[in-house]
Formats: structure tokens, C-alpha cells, sequence
């Protein structure tokens, strides 16, 4: 199955769906050592995140808008809601980690907007894990999921680069604390 994102100005963005297919990596097991609980995993997908949390003994939660999505998450043994992150949560406030990894700070096409918003669900002195995407111009979108070569509908979406990421998680009312990059991806932590 070949599943790339297709902007409205023709850009093709190949999305890795065999990755989060499999287990989490070594890079993002690294990462996933780090996380304290309750945790949560905005666009949780599959959930190979949730299920490295919870071999680690860390209580973590996904979300997705995706039912197949949770669905495949929840036989993963994975706790997932079908919830969007602009919905009521549970826990609102008190997750000490939230994750956006796999371009998931593009959710909703608004980045200041969604990590606004995550900053109200995070506990005082909470983290965000985030991943930014090394060198690519930051960019609001509106595209398509395509499948196989036939595209669904369409909603908003962002890419954010790895220099954008310091403005944008200041105006999202974060900061950021440290940046790394592993196995030709960037992560960062933001703190409020
Ligand atoms: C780039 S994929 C991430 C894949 C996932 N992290 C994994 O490990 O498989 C983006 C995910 O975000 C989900 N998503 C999109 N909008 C969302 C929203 N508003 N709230 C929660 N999840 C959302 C999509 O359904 C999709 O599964």
C-alpha cells in the first residue's frame, strides 16, 4: 500500500506507513525512555508509541481522529479514544508528556494553534515531545490522504521546519529546551 499526503499546489508528501506499522525504533525507544507518565500521544496511529510506553510500565493514552486507526491501536493492546485533540480530554491539565511525533505538530494545518491548545492539557512543568522536519520550509496546507493512488477528502494540515520551531512554540506559549536528531529525523522537547 503506498499512502502519500497531496497538497492542493500538487507537492506530494510521502508518508512512512510501514514505520508505524512495525515497533517503535531504536531512535524513538531512546526517546520513549525519557517519557514520564501520564503521557499521551496525539495521532497515536497504529500506537507503536503506546505500546513501548507500556512495556516500560508508563501510563499513556492515544488519541486519533482515524477509527481504523485506534481500532488497530486498541488490538495492539493500546489504550486509544477516537477523539480529535481539539475535543474535551480526559485529563485535560495533567499530562506530564505529550507526544507529537511523525509530523503530528501539522495537526489541524494551525501549529501555534494546536500547541496552544496542548499546552492546556499539559500538567505545570510538563513536557511536549515533538518532531520537526530537518531543513523544509514551514508551511500551511490543505491536502488529501492518498491511497493506492486514490485520494479521500480533503482537511488542513502543516509542515514545520526544524528553524520555525522556536517561533512557533513561543507563540504557542512553550519553550524549547533541547533539540537532538536521530536516524535522519528532529525531535525536540518544549517545556511551558
Ligand atoms: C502522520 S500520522 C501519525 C502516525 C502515528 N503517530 C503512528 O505512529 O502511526 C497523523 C495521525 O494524526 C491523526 N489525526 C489527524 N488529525 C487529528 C486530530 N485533530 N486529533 C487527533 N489525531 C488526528 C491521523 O488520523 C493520523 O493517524
Amino acid at each position: 500500500v503506498t499512502v502519500s499526503l497531496l497538497s492542493a499546489d500538487g507537492q506530494e508528501i510521502a508518508l512512512p506507513v510501514e514505520r508505524w506499522m512495525h515497533d517503535a525504533t531504536t531512535g524513538e525507544q531512546d526517546l520513549l525512555a525519557e517519557v514520564r507518565g501520564p503521557a499521551l500521544d496525539i495521532g497515536c496511529g497504529p500506537g507503536r508509541h503506546l505500546v513501548a510506553l507500556n512495556c516500560r510500565g508508563v501510563a499513556a493514552l492515544g488519541i486519533d481522529t482515524s477509527p481504523a486507526a485506534v481500532a488497530l491501536a486498541c488490538r495492539r493492546g493500546a489504550t486509544a479514544l477516537w477523539r480529535s485533540v481539539f475535543d474535551p480530554l480526559p485529563g485535560e491539565g495533567r499530562w506530564r508528556t505529550v507526544l507529537l511525533l511523525d509530523g503530528n505538530i501539522g495537526i489541524g494545518g494551525d501549529p501555534v494553534a494546536l500547541l496552544r491548545r496542548v499546552r492546556r492539557l499539559l500538567a505545570p512543568a510538563g513536557t511536549v515531545l515533538a518532531e520537526v522536519e530537518p531543513g523544509v520550509p514551514t508551511e500551511r496546507l490543505t491536502v488529501r490522504l492518498q491511497r493506492d493512488g486514490s485520494p479521500g477528502p480533503r482537511f488542513p494540515w502543516a509542515r514545520v521546519g526544524d528553524q520555525a520551531l522556536e517561533r512557533l512554540a513561543v507563540e504557542g506559549g512553550l519553550s524549547v529546551d533541547e533539540r537532538w536528531s536521530v536516524e535522519g529525523r528532529c525531535f525536540a522537547s518544549l517545556t511551558s
